[in-house]
């Protein structure tokens, strides 16, 4: 890592989780980003749900709630951002602390409740944006807390959202809006996407459901057949867990929230590989959970993923980490003879 970022990062770690947090948003929205990611290595490109991605490895939701960054963010090298959780109106979400960091574990657990500047002032950013130079931008929605009919806001935020989004996420995962995680359910969930699909008004962007680790063999078997019936264009799995795996080391890991970075990528990398063996590869899976390396990115297109994203090693590791996961990504499908990632996607399953 270049001595800058080291010395950034270490500065960073001296502040409390989220005023850290602000400060890099506010510091990259000050500053023209005269960052430059390395050349794009072809082996990288591939074309998923009708989009043309440089590279497979994208920015997770929830780093740029209310999209204020998320074109300087591409200049890290990210093939795709997603911002959002976006909700109908503004929310202030939990009460702070609500973000705390798992050092010793290299996790993060959050509680963070969807915070966001709502979907008004979220649009005007994104329609603002020149499309030839951001990177592909997808908008994850959610849904107010007060909100008694759900599919309404979502609903809402794909009507609103969908002229200026490359695709649109619906995320039913977050384990800090309750009651957000039965929308999961069977019935629940094929209302969800059906109201979604009418109110996206035809076929375009894609439409992606984010999905929780946390979820019962039926209740995976559920969501593949949910997911294919409805035409979902694609799935993200994970979100963060709720489970608390017992070797965990930090004190912080006694609080309340989701839990993401290290230990979540076994049990996210299980349930992604499950529900590509459940929908027979035929939905585009975004593997998400624990990335922290080349190797991790490698492992979970193997088990099913088209495209990855990653945040919480970010924390731990900064920018400079997309760079080195590309760079070690197609290092490794040369090794194994791939000429392009979509060959390697699922190969475990061969
Ligand atoms: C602070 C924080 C806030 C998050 N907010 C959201 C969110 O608003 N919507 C969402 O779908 N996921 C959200 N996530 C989940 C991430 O997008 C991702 O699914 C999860 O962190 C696992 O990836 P990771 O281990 O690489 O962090 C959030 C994660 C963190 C750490």
């Amino acid at each position: 890592m270049a001595p800058y970022s080291q010395f950034v990062l270490a500065l960073a770690r001296l502040l409390p989780p989220e005023t850290s947090h602000r400060l890099t948003i506010k510091l990259l929205g000050a500053f023209p980003t005269i960052r430059h990611s390395a050349p794009e290595d072809p082996i990288l490109a591939s074309r998923v749900f009708g989009l043309d991605f440089a590279n497979p490895i994208g920015l997770a939701a929830g780093f740029d709630k209310s999209a204020e960054v998320f074109a300087k963010l591409g200049r890290f090298g990210f093939g795709f951002v997603e911002v959002g959780s976006v909700t109908p109106l503004p929310q202030a979400g939990n009460p702070r602390p609500r973000l705390f960091r798992l050092a010793e574990d290299q996790a993060v657990i959050n509680r963070m409740g969807f915070n966001n500047h709502g979907l008004v002032a979220v649009r005007e950013r994104v329609a603002r944006r020149r499309r030839e130079h951001g990177p592909i931008l997808g908008i994850n929605l959610g849904k107010n807390k007060e909100t008694l009919d759900a599919a309404a806001d979502y609903a809402k935020g794909a009507a609103a959202l969908a002229p200026n989004a490359d695709y649109l996420v619906v995320n039913v995962s977050s384990p800090n809006t309750p009651g957000l995680r039965d929308l999961q359910g069977r019935e629940a969930l094929a209302e969800l996407l059906a109201r979604v699909m009418t109110a996206r008004g035809g076929e375009r962007p894609p439409l992606l459901l984010k999905i929780a680790p946390d979820l019962s063999t039926a209740e995976r078997r559920d969501i593949a057949e949910v997911a294919l019936q409805a035409r979902v264009d694609g799935l993200i799995v994970s979100n963060t867990t709720t489970a608390r795996p017992l070797n965990l080391k930090s004190p912080a890991a006694k609080e309340a929230g989701g839990l993401s970075g290290r230990p979540l990528f076994g049990p996210s990398t299980a349930v992604l590989s499950d529900m590509y063996r459940l929908t027979e590869g035929r939905l585009p899976i975004v593997g998400v959970g624990g990335i922290a390396s080349g190797a991790d990115a490698y492992a979970k297109i193997r088990a099913g993923a088209s495209l990855v994203q990653l945040y919480t090693a970010l924390i731990y590791h900064g920018p400079d980490l997309v760079d080195r996961i590309k760079h070690d990504l197609a290092a490794r499908l040369r090794a194994d003879g791939f000429a392009t990632v979509a060959a390697a996607v699922g190969a475990d399953h061969r």
